[in-house]
């Protein structure tokens, strides 16, 4: 069952409505980011039965084995993508348009794979039955190498990420908390290494979500993957490396763009102000560059450390920080999420399926 068009005031299933990611999202519906007339919990069963406030009123958290989708107009999936290959099939049958937030279907070549302001004419183009949400690192890298390839071009991208523990969502959180806590009262104590390995406590990681038989992680390939499929360009040379640092929440980034034509610093500074979402934290007093305790916004990019490669002008680098739960998250999720509803009430048919 297809509908064809979405009500402005949808009925929304949020899965995974108890994890790090769903969280935030309720926190954004909460700040009236998201217009709805209903909202529907639903998580592990584990939780079933939970109470959760959502703006004003609190709702209550229905088990996914026993949940029924008929009459949801949206179903955000953000409990991982072995959840979301099970169950995207099941909502996207009773008519409900899917974002999925989990990776899942990034690389799926009938699902559109978005993000706001470098492709999401694909939506208005031909509205979908689902949509596909990038990792939160790819859609800073993606805004911005748009642009400059606009500009000047772009030959290369050498990339580290700096990624927090809430990446991995609660327990990660937990894991890093709980291990930080017993070094400190026990130098010499053994560590819990159940969501990293080795522990992650006052330690840094050089490989995000598991290495693969050719030496790359698995974040590492969906980052290059997405930024190639986002920007319509499959040769781009990204070369990643993505580290995970015990930080609790908030990403970073260190980027190197070779550019095809030179580059100057105020025109770059210029282009990156002009990025939407983006704050350029530029010339400020020595120790007030971007971190993730102190960028600011948490629904936007800072950039700091804008710097034109000495030895040519056909390169620059730059650092990145982010909350990968709400500006690389939770927020553009429900952005995508309005801007699939306001193409699919446009009442084109619908034709992808990743089923
Ligand atoms: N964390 C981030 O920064 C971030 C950013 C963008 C995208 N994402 C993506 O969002 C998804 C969730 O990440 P997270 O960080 O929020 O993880 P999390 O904190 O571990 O939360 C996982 C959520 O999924 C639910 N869940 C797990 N297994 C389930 C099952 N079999 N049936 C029903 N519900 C189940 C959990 O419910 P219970 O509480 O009942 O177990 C919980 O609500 C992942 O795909 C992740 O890649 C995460």
């Amino acid at each position: 069952m297809v509908r064809a068009q979405c009500p402005a005031d949808p009925c929304i299933v949020l899965v995974g409505a108890t994890g790090a990611l769903g969280a935030t999202v309720l926190e954004l519906i909460g700040e009236h980011r998201m217009r709805h007339r209903e909202i529907r919990l639903v998580a592990s069963a584990q939780s079933a039965g939970r109470e959760i406030p959502v703006g004003g009123r609190t709702e209550t958290v229905h088990d996914l084995e026993e949940f029924d989708f008929a009459g949801a107009d949206l179903v955000l999936f953000c409990a991982g993508e072995a959840v979301s290959r099970r169950w995207v099939p099941v909502a996207m049958a009773e008519g409900a348009l899917v974002v999925d937030a989990s990776g899942a279907f990034s690389l799926h070549p009938e699902v559109p794979l978005v993000v706001p302001s470098v492709n999401d004419c694909l939506l208005s183009e031909r509205p979908a039955e689902v949509v596909a949400v990038p990792s939160g690192m790819t859609v800073p890298l993606t805004v911005l190498l748009h642009a400059v390839e606009r500009w000047r071009g772009v030959r290369q991208v050498v990339m580290s990420t700096y990624e927090a523990a809430s990446g991995l969502g609660h327990q990660g959180v937990e894991e890093l908390l709980e291990g930080s806590e017993l070094t400190l009262r026990d130098p010499e104590a053994e560590l819990p290494a159940d969501r990293f390995h080795p522990a992650l406590a006052f330690n840094v990681l050089p490989a995000v979500d598991g290495l693969q038989e050719d030496g790359t992680s698995r974040e590492e390939q969906r980052l290059v993957q997405e930024a190639q499929r986002v920007l319509g360009l499959p040769d781009t040379d990204v070369a990643v490396t993505c580290v995970r640092v015990p930080v609790v929440s908030g990403h970073g980034a260190a980027l190197f763009v070779e550019t095809a034509a030179p580059v100057d610093r105020p025109g770059l500074v210029e282009l990156l102000a002009s990025l939407p979402d983006f704050v350029v934290h530029d010339r400020e007093a020595p120790g007030s560059v971007p971190t993730p305790l102190t960028a600011g916004d948490p629904d936007r990019f800072h950039v700091g450390r804008v710097r034109v490669s000495p030895r040519t002008s056909r390169g620059f680098m730059l650092w990145l920080v982010f909350d990968n739960l709400r500006a690389g998250g939770a927020s553009t999720l429900l952005r995508i999420a309005r801007i699939a509803l306001a193409s699919r009430a446009s009442g084109k048919r619908l034709k992808n399926s990743p089923c």
